[in-house]
């Protein structure tokens, strides 16, 4: 069987470190990361609150708000080192090539501006059609969204549609400009069950019809076993394992993966609280693994050093000492 990690990887974050430099000290949110997404898959990233997922993708974006910074590393988008662009270069892809969709659609919509509006810009802007058929054009895509009265929710400013139509119109937004990458961060956290399935759907079917690829990130591990093919699961600020949905289901390897499998509750959201102790802010983060102090099978080498990322089978990386020939 070809692995899917065979082909050249669509993206390939190598050795992140993103930091931010606060009173409190230097707080090491992304600390030497690496994963790839491939050529039209869904990569989910998963992890418990402030473990670093929103920074990483941030980064990849270049909107690290200060007082963060990028320190180290390379994002190499299509082989090209993202970092080595230029504002003007960054931007330019950003409108094209790689789009977001943050948690709360509001901090993406404009509340002054209709919808039809907000999404027909970019078309206009990229694509150099007129005002009429931009218009047009985000009609349709509202309507492939599954919004019934396209229309009419063209018209409509943001805080008259409902939390599901917003994140609808966002995604409406995004697509429209026929992104490679579609970075959506909880992009189905604050809405409601039945809502957010349709949503998975949605991103899934249009992620097949235009081949672009999607970084998923969620803290809900019923959200990747629905939609992703390969997950990384970061904890404080580094990733632990990274694997195909299957075999990190099937054969878990971190204690700490196995932690947040243990704790889906039954029928729920996975909220994933139930692992004891929790995540510590990454300032002075502990020397060796960072999961130390809360692991129940830590050893004395734990301690101090930190486990290197191994691929223990085809596809399938672990960070851990229980791994160590
Ligand atoms: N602007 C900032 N200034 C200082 N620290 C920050 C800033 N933004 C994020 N951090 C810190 O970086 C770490 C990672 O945060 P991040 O937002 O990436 O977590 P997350 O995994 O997305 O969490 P959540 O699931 O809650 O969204 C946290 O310790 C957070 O406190
Ligand atoms: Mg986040």
């Amino acid at each position: 069987m070809i692995s899917m990690t065979d082909e050249k990887p669509l993206l390939d974050v190598q050795n992140l470190k993103t930091y931010f430099y606060t009173e409190e000290g230097i707080v090491k949110a992304v600390d030497g990361v690496n994963f790839t997404v491939q050529q039209e898959e869904i990569f989910g990233l998963v992890g418990e609150t402030g473990c670093g997922k929103s920074v990483t993708s941030l980064s990849i974006m270049s909107l690290v708000p200060p007082p963060g910074k990028i320190v180290d590393g390379k994002i190499l988008y299509k082989g090209k080192d993202l970092l080595r662009l230029s504002k003007r270069q960054m931007t330019s892809i950003r409108g094209k090539e790689l789009a977001m969709i943050f948690q709360d659609p509001m901090t993406s919509l404009d509340p002054v501006y209709t919808a039809g509006y907000q999404i027909a810009e970019p078309i206009i802007a990229h694509q150099g059609v007129s005002r009429e058929e931009g218009w047009k054009e985000a009609v349709s895509m509202i309507g492939r969204v599954k919004i019934s009265a396209p229309a009419e929710t063209a018209r409509a400013f943001p805080h008259q549609l409902s939390g599901g139509m917003r994140q609808r119109s966002m995604i409406a937004m995004m697509l429209s400009c026929h992104p490679s990458l579609l970075i959506a961060d909880e992009p189905t956290t604050a809405l409601d069950v039945t809502i957010q399935t349709q949503i998975l759907a949605l991103l899934k079917n249009l992620k097949e019809e235009s081949g672009s690829s999607i970084l998923l990130i969620t803290h809900d591990l019923a959200v990747i076993a629905e939609s992703c093919d390969r997950v990384g699961v970061m904890y404080n600020g580094k990733m632990v394992e990274i694997a195909t949905v299957e075999d990190l289901f099937a054969n878990p390897l971190h204690p700490y993966t196995k932690g947040l499998l243990g704790s889906i509750p039954t029928g729920t959201k996975g909220e994933l609280m139930t692992i004891p102790g929790s995540v510590p802010k990454p300032i002075d983060p502990p020397a060796g693994c960072r999961f130390y102090p809360r692991c129940a099978q830590a050893m004395k080498t734990c301690e101090n050093s930190a486990p290197a990322m191994v691929e223990i089978e085809k596809d399938h990386l672990v960070a851990c000492h229980l791994y160590d020939i």
